[in-house]
């Protein structure tokens, strides 16, 4: 059984108004425990709005949403119970950081679901571990970091709760090139130590390829595409159409191939490259 999934999953925004939008159309998903979802899709595509459904804040027009096989919206206590199973990290989650130092911060989510002070501190502390966040900013205001620093906390916030899935809505927008990598390998390692179930929401066609093991594009409200992150790369004239590109990488290889020079263009990731590359040169004798 999924872990979560969506059946027929619509969203209308300023219904019987003039500003009426539908954010999502009939989107049906399905995730694995243990999978690393990326979900790409150019600006307005609905991923925002598809993730906020996930965990019970938005409820949807029509459709459902089901973790476990249970209906997230079929009462309130299954509401309650799906915002502490899944961890939601808004875009920009910095703006909402609001407490007068980082530990409360950290602190506020586990300590709404009721728990312990020893309980709330154990957590609080394992979450700081992830992010890397040192013991000395706990006494800190979070408005006296970094950006990427105040990201990490922001997350660490999230990742507090223990949620069974952690959706991460482009958590490494706005930072530079060393900050997001930064937060992509915390991701990573936080992922790989617990086998926590990731969604992640990403611009980002490389950080994706790098990590994902599945991918779901979006466009216009409904799911174009969704796949392996072979299956979905592989598909350049389809990305192109909804807006979209290959990784970096991938680019390079199809404009190899297409000056003549015998390379595979499946060539997601940087691993991958170096492997083909290096095939490459002993073939032509350049390397031993
Ligand atoms: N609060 C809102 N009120 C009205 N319309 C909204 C609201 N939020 C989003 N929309 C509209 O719903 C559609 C989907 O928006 P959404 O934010 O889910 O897209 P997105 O894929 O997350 O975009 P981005 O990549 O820019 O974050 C867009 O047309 C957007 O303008
Ligand atoms: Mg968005």
């Amino acid at each position: 059984m999924p872990i979560l999934e969506t059946q027929n999953l619509s969203y209308v925004y300023g219904e019987n108004t003039p500003f009426r939008v539908q954010a999502l159309k009939d989107v049906n998903i399905s995730i694995e425990k243990g999978e690393l979802v990326g979900v790409i899709g150019h600006t307005g595509s609905g991923k925002s709005t598809l993730m906020q459904h996930l965990d019970g804040l938005v409820k949807p027009t029509s459709g459902k949403v089901l973790l476990e096989g249970e209906d997230i919206n079929a009462s309130k206590a299954a509401t309650r119970a799906a915002r502490f199973k899944v961890g939601l990290c808004f875009q920009y989650p910095e703006y909402q950081l609001f407490e007068s130092t980082v530990y409360r911060d950290i602190a506020f989510g586990p300590h709404n679901m009721g728990l312990s002070m020893e309980e709330v501190d154990e957590r609080v502390r394992r979450a700081a571990d992830y992010l890397e966040i040192r013991d000395a900013w706990m006494e800190k205001s979070p408005f006296d970091l970094s950006g990427g620093e105040k990201r990490r906390v922001a997350i660490a916030g999230v990742l507090a709760m223990e949620p069974e899935i952690l959706i991460l809505d482009e958590p490494t927008a706005g930072l530079d090139p060393r900050g997001r990598a930064q937060i992509a390998s915390l991701i990573e390692k936080y992922r790989v130590s617990t086998g926590s179930t990731v969604m992640i929401v990403s611009h980002s066609m490389d950080d994706i390829a790098e990590s994902a093991t599945r991918v779901i594009v979006m466009d216009n409200g409904t799911v174009a595409l969704s796949g392996t992150v072979d299956e979905v790369f592989r598909e350049v004239q389809t990305l192109a159409q909804h807006g979209l590109d290959v990784p970096q990488i991938t680019r390079v290889f199809l404009d190899l191939r297409a000056r003549g020079v015998q390379v595979r263009t499946d060539i997601y990731t940087e691993k991958q490259a170096r492997r083909e590359l290096v095939g490459l040169l002993r073939k032509e004798g350049v390397l031993q």
